[in-house]
């Protein structure tokens, strides 16, 4: 039996493990995916324990992406350019560190969300950890132009000069202008969030700011509509969750630990099923 782990602290209810299990029992690999909460401290004993034979290597998440850096033998340039590792792979007892946040968003548009990021003006809300594989993201799949809004605006900035070298970017200290000329708007703060202290019925977007056409991307997915998806249907705009960013992420991890493609709408059943329960 292989071993697969998410290195999380704390372990809160994982949908990944049912996603990643429901696949490998699909598909007959002898495999059980398991979340492991795992103190800072002993994030590097952990990590070692990675290297063993029935391992095939681990997701990461917070607060711990950017601490196992130091203890990969390896980084993907995805992992090295987004600035964090959500997925480690056990080559022979060789750590690689990986990222597949990136492209998970980007097929996560194309393929459930139909929409196509090549040439598109587009604004980013947020500038926190999870906005880094966004911004990478858009920019390596063509689009023209992104504009980054947060509410500590040095943060948008510190972005901008950050991956500058990739394509077209600013930092914006106001909304309206995007708004109007968007295509794509996408939330990546954590606005709208169950459980986080925020007032859940919160949006990222000030009362009465919407879009005027663009597709409205959430990469929360818990609740499974925020406040900020809800204004865009009532508005009649195009929108999607982040459960399809999570699903995508996942398929990739899976394909680099085991060499098989998994089945999406199985991983989709899976995680739906564990956020109803
Ligand atoms: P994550 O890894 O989920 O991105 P993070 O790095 O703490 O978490 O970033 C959270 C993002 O949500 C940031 O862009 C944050 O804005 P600040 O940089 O100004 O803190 C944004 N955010 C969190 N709460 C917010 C709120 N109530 N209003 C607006 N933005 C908020």
């Amino acid at each position: 039996m292989k071993r697969v782990f998410l290195l999380a602290h704390p372990a809160k209810h994982s949908v990944s493990a049912p996603m990643h299990n429901a696949a490998f029992k699909v598909l007959g690999i002898e495999a059980h995916y398991e979340t492991l909460d795992v103190a800072p401290e002993s994030l590097r004993d952990v990590v070692e324990g990675l290297r063993a034979p029935d391992v095939f290597g681990s997701n990461v998440t917070v607060p711990h992406k950017l601490a196992v850096f130091p203890l990969m033998d390896e980084l993907s340039e995805a992992a090295k350019s987004v600035g964090a590792v959500n997925t480690i792979i056990n080559k022979k007892g060789k750590l690689l560190g990986h990222n597949t946040d990136a492209t998970g968003y980007v097929r996560a548009l194309e393929e459930d969300g139909k929409f196509s990021l090549k040439d598109k003006k587009i604004l980013l809300l947020g500038a926190g950890g999870a906005a880094r594989a966004i911004v990478y993201a858009v920019l390596k799949a063509g689009c023209e132009k992104l504009a980054i809004y947060n509410r500590s605006q040095e943060k948008a900035q510190a972005l901008v000069a950050e991956f500058a070298h990739l394509g077209r970017l600013e930092a914006l200290s106001e909304l309206t202008e995007m708004l109007i000329t968007s295509d794509l708007v996408i939330n990546s703060t954590s606005v709208g969030m169950e459980h986080n202290g925020i007032d859940p019925d919160e949006s990222p977007l000030s009362q009465g700011l919407m879009p005027a056409h663009a597709f409205v991307s959430d990469i929360v997915y818990r609740p499974e509509k925020t406040r900020l998806l809800k204004d865009a249907e009532a508005a009649g705009l195009k929108f999607q969750n982040g459960l399809p960013m999570l699903i995508y992420q996942g398929a990739e991890s899976f394909e680099c630990w085991t060499g098989k493609k998994p089945p999406i709408d199985l991983m989709f059943a899976a995680a739906r099923e564990a956020l109803r329960s």
